[in-house]
């Protein structure tokens, strides 16, 4: 007969990394118990640009040991084992994965690297952190997340933008009916582009999966899953000087405008590139201007600011006719926090806002954009996910 052990008793028997790892997600997040104090061992894997806003992030965390750093640059993965005090640094994925035992890896390498490392991990037993895309095509997000079923681990992907009190602040007005009924909502994000890497303008880079990708998570976080796409794309700037390869060819999108008709009737549009001069630079600090805007019959509503970076929300409604700013206090949010809410999610066991489902509606809406440029046609969408986010 098997022995059966209690799960105090496994869970004295284990690190919370041991355990984090080997229980199943049902398992995990069906649990009542939490554990204090304690950390996930993780592995980040691309040591660029990013790694300099999410290492400081992942240092402070009380739920994160950072284990390892891997490039394929190795000189990046060792400047930033040595930065950060991280113990292990390696030039390949297969070495990370062999080397000092870790339960989450976070994937900040190029987009196009995203699919193949994150399946490489979850096969591992790894939980995944990815930055966005978390897969360059709808059908491979939805393998890796079935994958991961299989294996018992999680996996989620940027962006963070439905845990800023903003986002929240807006979920619970309209659910609340202050802006009547909604009708529309616009969307926009763009700056001159990236000139360190050329992966941004090569195939399966562009604006969508980079920039896109932030207003379509915040438009259907609010207003829901979309049933079909209409959306132009082209290239304005056909080559670019970029840090690593020079000057190159674009090949992916550089402007790009979606249009969406959601499941609840609302129609929505978002509009990206790399070639938007904007005088508050690529961050938008101190811009006072709003980036995503709803309308509805009883009232409209616009977020001040990025939507990864918001300062506050305007809104005016027939019973508060003068539009009045909320929620201008950002809390501790922050949009390099994805992977730090995500170890702490592992450790505690409670589920975090974003969701895989969620990011992968968004993957197919970016595949349905470039779909519908290619055919000229309106492009149907079968994935759902759980909404509204916040209830
Ligand atoms: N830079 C930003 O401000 C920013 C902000 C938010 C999200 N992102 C996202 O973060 C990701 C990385 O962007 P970045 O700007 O840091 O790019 P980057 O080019 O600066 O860094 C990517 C790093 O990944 C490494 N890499 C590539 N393939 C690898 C592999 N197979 N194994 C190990 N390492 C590998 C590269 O050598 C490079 O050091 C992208 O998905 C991007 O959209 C970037």
């Amino acid at each position: 007969m098997k022995k059966q052990i209690s799960r105090k008793d496994f869970l004295n028997k284990m690190s919370v990394a041991g355990a984090a790892a080997f229980l199943s997600p049902m398992a995990l997040h069906a649990s009542t118990w939490k554990i204090k104090e304690e950390k996930i061992k993780v592995g980040v894997i691309g040591c660029g640009s990013v790694s300099n806003v999410y290492l400081p992030h992942l240092s402070k965390s009380p739920h994160v040991e950072l284990v390892s750093t891997c490039d394929i640059k190795p000189e990046r993965a060792k400047q930033q084992a040595e930065k950060f005090n991280i113990p292990n640094h390696y030039p390949h994925i297969d070495q990370m994965l062999a080397g000092a035992p870790f339960a989450l890896m976070v994937n900040l390498t190029n987009m196009q690297e995203h699919y193949r490392l994150n399946k490489q991990a979850i096969q591992a037993g790894k939980h995944v952190w990815s930055e966005k895309p978390l897969a360059n095509t709808y059908q491979q997000g939805a393998e890796l997340l079935k994958l991961a079923k299989q294996k018992g681990t999680r996996l989620w992907g940027a962006p963070a933008v439905v845990n800023s009190p903003q986002f929240a602040f807006m979920s619970k007005a309209i659910q609340e009916g202050k802006l009547g009924k909604v009708a529309a909502a616009h969307g926009h994000y763009g700056h001159e582009g990236p000139d360190w890497s050329a992966f941004f303008y090569e195939e399966l880079g562009g604006s969508l999966p980079d920039l896109a990708v932030y207003n379509l998570a915040t438009i259907t976080g609010l207003l829901g899953p979309v049933k079909s796409v209409v959306a132009m794309l082209n290239i304005i700037t056909p080559t670019r000087n970029t840090g690593d390869k020079g000057k190159i060819k674009v090949v992916a999108e550089d402007n790009a405008m979606v249009l969406m008709e959601h499941q609840s009737g609302v129609l929505s549009h978002v509009q990206s590139g790399f070639n938007y001069f904007d005088p508050y630079g690529h961050a938008g600090t101190g811009q006072e201007r709003p980036t995503i805007s709803l309308y509805g019959t009883e009232g409209n509503m616009h977020l001040i600011g990025y939507d990864w970076a918001p300062s506050g929300v305007d809104m005016a409604t027939k019973e508060e006719v003068e539009t009045t700013r909320y929620v201008t206090d950002p809390g501790t949010y922050v949009w390099q926090e994805g992977a730090s809410v995500i170890a702490k999610s592992l450790v505690t066991g409670e589920e975090p806002l974003i969701d895989v489902e969620h990011s992968l509606h968004v993957l197919e809406i970016i595949e349905a954009a470039r779909k519908s440029e290619k055919t000229g046609e309106r492009i149907a969408l079968e994935s759902k996910f759980k909404w509204p986010m916040i209830s």
